[in-house]
């Protein structure tokens, strides 16, 4: 059966033009990042997860997260906690910025964020998982939903018996990466677990690992019965295998193209991180988007030496001149001046 990636949905009142989500991945899911994910086709974009501690405190680096631009929506931003009253004000200033979804990070394998209580670990307690839950249903008007690993341990089944807890508490959907935490990103996702758990609940699921192609989406979407596929990874300096996936348009990107696409990541990066942050930010996308046999290896590695965004952006440009007038157009194209920064009680710029 093939399955139409271009047909809309919905979660709640929330409508989602394709059934590819692209994937919260902290370093990586920068507003460029999810803005170029929406113009190559995914129906939804997530941010990075972000510290419900770091809201609450007002961190200036946390409140930038929360920068919401007009070409995002729908967007989903996430939050991670284990505290639901702060969970729940995280939420509130989710709403506030213009968030159309706020999403619950209960699969963060890290130990930096399971040894505080959060992420993975609330598989572990879901009285307190669904305590968060509801917390934040309570406290905001958007659909919330929830992204799980299947469990703490290797063979772990728990999502299965969470993630129906989870929607009676208030999510309105769940999204699972099939892996266990031990498991981080070794093996594969088993996606027999998310049809099983499509089964269990009366929510749409969003199925997230290993889709990397049209044709593993097609195979994951018609044998779970998921809503929609979360592509991670595989979009990571390849945002034409988006289009791929949702269009079957498999043309590979010329140099040209793939030179303005990078370019234009680099500026708006720059804007969002101020260059210190974004030279540093930028390196391993360099890798990504030059690879896959894309320019040689030792112009990758003379990028990334190059002190500057600038430097880096007129050896790109050396190496590929037409990327000019793409570069000029994609520019044009997006919307400018709209950058919506919530009305913060602290501005995140401004010190405060
Ligand atoms: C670098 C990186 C950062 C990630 N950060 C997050 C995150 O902040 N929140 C989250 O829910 N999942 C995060 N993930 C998991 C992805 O969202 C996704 O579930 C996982 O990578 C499997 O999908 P893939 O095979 O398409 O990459 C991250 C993954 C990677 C590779």
């Amino acid at each position: 059966m093939q399955i139409d990636l271009r047909t809309s949905w919905h979660i709640d009142k929330v409508e989602v033009p394709t059934r590819l989500v692209l994937a919260p991945m902290a370093g990586v899911s920068v507003q460029a990042f999810r803005r170029q994910g929406r113009r190559f086709g995914a129906g939804l974009v997530c941010s990075e997860m972000v510290s419900c501690a770091g809201i609450e405190h007002r961190n200036e680096k946390t409140l930038g997260y929360l920068r919401v631009a007009s070409d995002e929506h729908p967007l989903a931003i996430q939050i991670f906690g284990s505290n639901p009253a702060t969970m729940a004000e995280a939420a509130r200033m989710v709403e506030a910025a213009g968030a159309d979804l706020v999403d619950i990070n209960f699969g963060c394998p890290v130990r930096k964020v399971t040894k505080t209580g959060a992420g993975a670990t609330l598989l572990d307690d879901p009285d307190l998982a669904c305590r968060i839950v509801s917390s934040v249903a309570d406290a905001v008007d958007l659909p919330v939903s929830v992204k799980m690993r299947c469990g703490l341990k290797n063979g772990s089944r728990d999502c299965l018996s969470v993630g129906p807890q989870l929607v009676a508490a208030g999510a309105s959907i769940l999204t699972l990466h099939p892996r266990s935490a031990q498991q981080m990103y070794t093996g594969t996702a088993d996606h027999t677990l998310t049809a099983e758990l499509v089964s269990l609940v009366g929510v749409p699921v969003i199925a997230s690992g290993d889709i990397t192609s049209r044709a593993r989406a097609q195979a994951v979407l018609a044998t779970t019965g998921a809503a929609a596929v979360m592509v991670g990874r595989g979009a990571q300096g390849n945002p034409w295998a988006l289009r791929e996936i949702v269009d079957g348009d498999a043309t590979e990107p010329s140099r040209e193209e793939v030179v303005a696409e990078l370019v234009l990541f680099i500026r708006e990066t720059v804007r969002e991180l101020g260059e210190r942050r974004a030279s540093g930010f930028l390196k391993k996308f360099y890798a990504w988007y030059l690879g896959r046999g894309r320019f040689p290896r030792p112009f990758k590695q003379e990028l990334v030496v190059l002190d500057s965004t600038e430097e880096v952006e007129r050896r790109l440009i050396a190496a590929a001149p037409g990327a000019l007038p793409l570069i000029e157009q994609l520019e044009a194209e997006l919307p400018s001046g709209d950058e919506v920064t919530l009305a913060l009680p602290i501005s995140a710029f401004g010190g405060g």
